[in-house]
């Protein structure tokens, strides 16, 4: 008898060894390998919509039935499905399918559910430049935090989770190939090659800093998401536009999907509207960050198409009778002062010149907020006049910065006075962490950030906390 039960023992251990070693691209690991819901704009009915999708083990597999249900969960009917286009499939042994839900329908893939877009929002999850370096810049077992940011954020139940860029750090973990500088925002001089690193952008490191970890957060809620300078057509931009990017031949047939054909790929902004407030998602991935940077005039032609970028997001945003949010990969504005650099480095240069450029010269008044991350810091940013808040969610994930600038700070920023409060790592050791934010019926937001230790433990306080129409004290102060 005792023989039998350990004879079991041993087989139910081997099982579980089994589940736990299987890695992505086994048979074992099963067909979906991950499920998720693109928040997009419709751009022929001119509306939010929402995308599902399905990643699939495998190039040559038929993509699995997506199903819109009913109140109870039952099946009402087959939606119409396609698959993406794979930019590599030796890269990515995987198909991408996805299938447009309509608007508040409940949804399924392969019977398993999809999470809906609510009409009203209110309990939003910011996120941002979540991934690992890896190597000897980070221990990716041991001081990255994204893996327990998105399970906690996941167990508050979302409505939406913002990701404001910058996902894929595991596979490109430098802007150098063998001495040469890779395309990293900043265009080469004239007559100088440009490097690329996309050998780092495959499907296992996406599926390692992104699709494991935030596995069980994609399937709480729809997303928001933005495209770094990670995710540029040098670095992981296939991998960007194969998993994440929001268009599909299904909203536009009429158009062909971007893809990395080239070494600076724009896509236009867009306006999403969310309950209470519109999100106007602009991408920012080609904006050059310094203002010395060496080539003069590709730092101009960088600016007048941003310029026109403005012009764009100008009109989404006057059309709003609603709070407007502008969602940015590189911040507007920023203030870091580096041990490494003698002054206050204020990001981003290219924005900033063209936002001066523009038509509107300024946002407009209805922009409420602009939301952004790249700077691996929180920061939160207000000016005396003329400019909306700023917001940097950039502590998800990668190793932080060290921040010179005491908090509160109170310094010039793109030759205006500015207040703000920068918490990296020099601030204290849970400085990572995730925005949770409540958004009231009139658009007031109020956010909480959740501190986290390096190895993804949620310490359980409150570092700072965050309130719009901005108050008093700032957008954010820091917390108990
Ligand atoms: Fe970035």
């Amino acid at each position: 008898m005792r023989s039998r039960r350990n004879l079991f023992s041993a087989l139910v251990a081997a099982i579980l060894l089994l589940v736990a070693t299987v890695q992505p691209g086994h048979a074992e690991y099963g067909d979906v390998l991950a499920r998720y819901v693109i928040v997009a704009h419709d751009p022929i009915a001119d509306k939010t919509t929402t995308l599902a999708r399905a990643i699939m083990e495998g190039t040559d597999v038929a993509c699995p039935a997506f199903h819109q249900l009913d109140s109870d969960g039952v099946a009402l009917g087959a939606l119409n499905s396609t698959t993406r286009i794979n930019p590599d499939e030796e890269a990515f042994p995987v198909t991408v399918c996805e299938a447009v839900i309509p608007a508040g329908a409940r949804a399924s893939v392969d019977g398993l559910p999809l999470p809906t877009l609510i009409a009203e929002p209110e309990h939003l999850v910011i996120i941002g430049d979540s991934g690992c370096f890896g190597g000897d810049a980070q221990d990716c077992q041991k001081a990255w935090p994204f893996p327990g940011i998105a399970s906690h954020a996941a167990e508050r139940k979302p409505d939406l989770v913002i990701h404001v860029g910058d996902w894929n750090y595991r596979g490109t973990p430098s802007t150098k190939v063998d001495g040469e500088a890779t395309y990293n925002s900043c265009l080469p001089r004239p007559g100088r090659p440009w490097v690329n690193t996309t050998s780092g952008d495959t499907w296992q490191t996406w599926w390692q800093d992104v699709f494991q970890p935030a596995a069980t957060l994609m399937i709480s809620a729809p997303w928001v998401v933005l495209r770094g300078n990670h995710e540029l057509c040098s670095r992981a931009g296939r991998g960007w536009f194969y998993l994440l990017d929001p268009h599909s031949v299904l909203l536009d047939p009429y158009r062909a999907l971007p893809v990395c054909n080239a070494l600076t790929v724009r896509t236009e902004a867009y306006a999403l509207d969310i309950g209470h407030i519109r999100l106007v998602v602009m991408d920012s991935a080609n904006a050059c960050d310094d203002a010395d940077f060496e080539d003069v005039a590709s730092l101009a032609y960088q600016a007048r198409y941003y310029a026109r970028q403005f012009d764009h997001v100008a009109a989404l945003a006057r059309g709003s009778a609603k709070p407007v949010w502008l969602l940015v990969h590189h911040p507007v504005w920023s203030a870091t002062h580096y041990t490494s650099e003698p002054g206050i480095v204020s990001l981003n240069a290219t924005l900033q010149r063209a936002l001066k450029q523009s038509l509107a010269s300024s946002l407009p008044p209805s922009v409420s907020l602009v939301l952004s991350g790249h700077v691996h810091e929180f920061q939160a940013i207000t000016f005396d006049h003329d400019r909306p808040p700023q917001l940097i969610v950039g502590n998800s994930g990668v190793a932080l910065d060290s921040n010179l600038l005491d908090n509160p700070y109170s310094v010039e920023v793109d030759g205006e006075p500015a207040t703000g409060l920068a918490l990296s790592a020099r601030t204290g050791a849970d400085s990572f962490g995730y925005l949770d934010v409540t958004l009231a019926a009139n658009g007031v937001m109020t956010g909480k950030l959740h501190g986290f230790q390096p190895d993804g433990r949620a310490t359980g306080r409150v570092v700072a906390v965050c309130s719009l129409p901005v108050g008093w004290n700032g957008l954010c102060r820091l917390g108990p």
